[in-house]
């Protein structure tokens, strides 16, 4: 087995810099609100896995099902060298991706890129453990930063794959930069496979973000035991309670922490002092949910061509193989 190798884009001090420069703008907008990357702590990674398994939780269990019947179909069209992952994660349902595209013979190389450095270390040595003969170069980075910084082997064609539904928590014009910067890192020809939610019932959505074991409530306030330990903040967690909201508008379920009473944080690292009034909502995250053809129009308007559509049988969650033009 090749050791796996590990290559940081995210310096320590880089993150520490656009926490900082986040915290500032977030904690002093009106409305509040704080980026969802910095809930991915090794804690939040942990969190994440939990909700991943909840019975509310569908996105990952309908992703894995549909993923299972066409990967088939996938890897019979993606002959890649290279399986690069976005927010790879644990990369559980990579595994159906991996076996796929090992079992056509050309994948040589596998490329996970996440900002939880706890996260991808785990599975990267699981993945080089159970593929032994695959190459496993993980990144530490932030997939709306270093898309360009990605290894690029001019040989080598890759299938770049964005699941779990992540493109929906970045926001209209987040999606389109990343999109066009994604197809700038890449050749034509080479191939991205995202994993969307799409618009279903709000009765089914939300719940999805609000479990009645509260582990979702946990992931929510984890983002804020994040600026208590990196930025020397006090805020009293347990002050906040979680919401979920669906969107109508936007077409996206909003997650946001709410002040149970009045109060003043203190944010030393940024010489900052944040007031909260009773009942103030700050926005943490959105998920974005879908339909075929907006999504169809962004891919297009960003140079993904030849797309493949599939969707499970409840249309909840859909896959799309596309074509950097
Ligand atoms: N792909 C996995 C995990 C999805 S959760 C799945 O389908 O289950 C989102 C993942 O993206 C987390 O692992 C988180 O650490 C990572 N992430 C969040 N924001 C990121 C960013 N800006 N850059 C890179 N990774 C990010
Ligand atoms: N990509 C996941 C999603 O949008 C992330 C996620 C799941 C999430 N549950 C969450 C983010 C709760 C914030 C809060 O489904």
């Amino acid at each position: 087995m090749t050791a796996p190798v590990l290559e940081v884009h995210l310096s320590e001090t880089d993150a520490a810099h656009a926490l900082r420069h986040d915290v500032r703008l977030g904690l002093s907008a009106d409305p509040k609100w704080l980026s969802p990357r910095w809930f991915y702590d090794a804690r939040g990674s942990e969190l994440f896995e939990q909700i991943t398994m909840l019975p509310e939780y569908y996105p990952t269990r309908t992703e894995r099902e549909l993923l299972r019947q066409v990967v088939a179909q996938i890897a019979a069209r993606a002959a890649v060298d290279a399986l690069v992952e976005l927010g790879s994660g644990s990369s559980e349902k990579t595994r159906l991706l991996l076996d796929a595209l090992t079992a056509t013979g050309s994948l040589r190389r596998f490329v996970p890129l996440d900002v939880s450095e706890s996260a991808l270390r785990a599975a990267m040595a699981a993945v080089a453990r159970e593929y032994p003969g695959l190459v496993v170069h993980g990144v530490v980075g932030d997939f709306t930063e270093h898309l360009e910084l990605l290894p690029a082997v001019r040989s080598e064609r890759r299938l770049v794959a964005f699941l779990g539904g992540t493109i929906g928590n970045l926001v209209p014009n987040e999606r389109a930069a990343f999109f066009a910067t994604l197809h700038a890192a890449l050749h034509p020809g080479e191939l991205l496979l995202v994993g969307a939610g799409l618009v279903t019932d709000p009765a089914i959505m939300v719940p999805a973000y609000d479990d009645a074991a509260g582990i979702t409530a946990e992931f929510n306030r984890n983002v804020l035991h994040v600026l208590n330990r990196e930025l020397g903040a006090d805020f009293d967690v347990s002050a906040f309670d979680h919401l979920a909201l669906w969107d109508v508008t936007h077409e996206w379920i909003e997650m946001r922490l709410q002040a149970r009473r009045a109060m003043t944080v203190q944010v030393p690292a940024i010489g900052m002092r944040a007031q909260f009034a009773e009942g103030e909502q700050m926005r943490t995250e959105v998920s974005t949910k879908f339909r075929r053809a907006g999504l169809g129009a962004e891919l297009q308007t960003a140079g993904f061509t030849d797309q493949l559509w599939w969707t499970d049988p409840d249309d909840r969650f859909a896959l799309v193989l596309a074509a950097a033009s």
